[in-house]
């Protein structure tokens, strides 16, 4: 009978060992099949495949194209490889090695002149698209997107409103956003309206959105712009035209100063004497130019028209209650640097009363 000596207890534990390396080759595989099966929730804001208006229809039409014609290649050299190596693979009996068609001119111009052939057809639809999609057309309506770390900012030049995070548009009613960074390169992508484009410093991008139903539109900024690039998201939401025409009168509604003794006045108080007046704007109330300031906050005129803020990471989740909302607004103003790292809204070292009367008078701001 084999003596257990240290080394057969080595081998052993070896033998283990390399087994157990086999089943973990396993286990990034099962990793990943659980966080692909995140990507299977009901609800998907960000979905590149749903399109949502004619705009995000045409890139879907494109997609699928070129989807199709690239499954249909990858079909053609997969089942081609496959019969090469079960036809020709060297076996038993074999006495001759299979025809060879290297430096066959025929073979080789044929071969080459198909994929070209085929670049060539996928460019014509692709180019169009690209075209077509390019530049505004004139009657379009014009709002300006100005991107900050970290979050947009939207001007509507026909109606004199300055807004930020949630992009309000009609439906049916062609959308031009004239883009421009205060600060670094951003993206603004909106994946159900339309593709991705740059904000750049110093220049000015265009994007076309057009909304056919009325609904949220999540976006989000496509392109690394400092610490927190993941915080910076949009929402578009797309109204009837009456709902939007009634948007517009309220949101050109200027603010007043509070005279009573209410909470919401406490807090107007605690938004006049604090620091806040520097970088946001409240129209009839502290009227600050942008120009002037050397940091620029979100207008704040309707602040409780919006249901996000802080870059519409905040409330997170797809329909927050009232509660949410207003716990999230605590969280914020709490310690904004918390939420969005490297935020210039630094910490105030509000008191809890502070806040309490803040977003009192926030949630005033409709
Ligand atoms: Cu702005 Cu990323």
């Amino acid at each position: 009978m084999a003596k257990s000596t240290p080394e057969s207890t080595v081998k052993r534990m070896g033998w283990v060992g390399r087994a157990s390396r086999g089943r973990n080759r396993f286990l990034p595989l099962l990793l990943l099949l659980l966080l692909l099966a995140a990507c299977t929730t009901e609800v998907q804001p960000l979905n590149s495949l749903d399109p949502q208006g004619p705009i995000a229809d045409q890139i879907d039409n494109l997609f699928w194209l070129v989807f199709w014609i690239a499954t249909a290649i990858f079909v053609v050299v997969q089942g081609a490889l496959l019969v090469a190596i079960f036809v020709f693979r060297d076996r038993k009996g074999r006495t001759e090695v299979p025809r060879q068609v290297h430096g066959n001119a025929k073979l080789e111009i044929l071969w080459t002149a198909i994929p070209t052939l085929i670049l060539a057809g996928i460019a014509v639809p692709t180019f169009r698209t690209v075209f077509e999609l390019a530049d505004c057309p004139t009657e379009a309506m014009p709002v300006d997107i100005i991107g900050h770390q970290w979050w947009f900012e939207y001007r509507y030049p026909w109606y004199d409103i300055t807004t930020a995070n949630v992009l309000v548009i009609p439906t049916d009613t062609e959308v031009c956003a004239r883009m421009t960074s205060d600060d670094v390169l951003h993206n603004f992508w909106v994946p159900k309206l339309n593709g991705k484009r740059y904000l750049v410093p110093g220049q000015q991008t265009e994007l076309r959105l057009l909304a056919v139903e009325p609904g949220e539109y999540w976006g989000h900024c496509a392109e690394f712009c400092g610490l927190s690039h993941a915080k910076m998201r949009a929402r578009v939401e797309a109204l009837s035209q009456s709902e939007f025409e009634a948007w517009v009168s309220n949101q050109q509604t200027p603010g007043a100063i509070l005279e009573d003794d209410s909470l919401a006045a406490a807090g107007q108080q605690i938004f006049l004497n604090g620091a806040c007046t520097g970088c946001h704007n409240i129209a009839g109330v502290n009227e600050i130019n942008p120009d002037e300031v050397a940091v620029y906050g979100p207008d704040l005129t309707h602040f409780a028209t919006r249901n996000v803020f802080a870059g519409a990471v905040l409330p997170d989740g797809l329909n927050p209650t009232e509660a949410e909302y207003e716990e999230a607004l605590r969280t914020w103003l709490a310690n904004p640097p918390a939420v969005k790292p490297g935020s210039f809204m630094g910490n105030q070292n509000l008191t809890a009363e502070d806040i309490d009367a803040l977003i009192a008078y926030l949630r005033t701001l409709d």
